[in-house]
């Protein structure tokens, strides 16, 4: 995954290709459908002695804001360094993807999981499998859509048979998720299982203990429910899920009444 150049330069033009066909796209799934000027025109920057081909790009309309570009940058940049992490060779050894995270990088309410499972691994995309499609449920029950939130796990690659992750594990992983969080910057953070909650919020407590409480992390307010994959094995979890849903919506100020 080096760009380094050879003596003819090629890979270095190639890599850098492909480097801005990965920033572009992470900046089409964060929601950003066209770029400032400035920017838009660094992108465009033709390589040395090149023609430069005709535009290929949308007409700059109503560009985002400085401040949401530079947390697409800022996670941009940090997702290249989960993608070329090795820290926990075994889960780097075995992997198919990492799962960054998805989301909108100005989401009011992040969602943090465990970590993926072989769904996610295979599609580097957080929460797709039967958990993810329970979890969007959980999420349109308050009147949310998943493009609204931001999905994250603590663990960015899968252990081997969904095993919970090791405390060494959540070490390496967790500047990555603290960064993600402070780019974000959500006013809400809702805790998925046992695993989240404690690496947040450096606890022992069980889920059981911290699930119906508020928490502060960073400027974020912190709730921390039952995992999807638990209600999934224990559907008498869905009273105190749906509480835990409720009392984030009411803080969030979305109304549940009506529809
Ligand atoms: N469980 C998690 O905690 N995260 C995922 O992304 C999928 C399942």
């Amino acid at each position: 995954m080096s760009d380094a150049s050879s003596p003819d330069g090629q890979p270095a033009r190639r890599g850098g290709r492909r480097a801005l066909v990965q920033r572009l796209q992470s900046l089409a799934d964060s929601g950003i459908e066209s770029l400032p000027r400035a920017a838009a025109a660094r992108q465009r920057r033709p390589a040395a002695g090149r023609q430069q081909a005709a535009p290929a790009h949308r007409p700059v309309t109503a560009p985002p804001s400085p401040a949401a570009v530079d947390r697409v940058q800022s996670l941009t940049i940090l997702r290249g360094e989960v993608a070329g992490c090795t820290r926990c060779a075994p889960l780097a050894r075995a992997r198919q993807n990492t799962v960054f995270g998805a989301g909108p990088p100005h989401a009011r309410i992040c969602f943090l999981g465990e970590a993926p499972g072989a769904d996610e691994d295979a599609s580097g995309e957080p929460f797709v499998g039967r958990a993810g499609q329970l979890l969007t449920r959980i999420i349109e029950a308050v009147h949310l859509t998943r493009d609204e939130v931001y999905i994250l796990n603590v663990l960015k690659c899968r252990p081997p048979e969904n095993r919970t992750p090791l405390p060494d594990e959540v070490a390496n992983c967790r500047g990555f998720f603290e960064r993600q969080l402070e780019i974000i910057r959500p006013e809400f953070i809702c805790c998925l299982g046992t695993s989240a909650a404690q690496a947040l919020l450096q606890t022992a407590e069980p889920i059981g203990k911290l699930r119906g409480r508020w928490f502060t992390h960073g400027s974020s307010q912190v709730i921390c429910t039952y995992h999807p994959s638990y209600l999934l094995r224990n559907p008498a979890a869905k009273r105190p899920v749906w509480e835990d849903m409720q009392a984030l919506a009411s803080r969030a100020g979305i109304d549940l009444s009506g529809g």
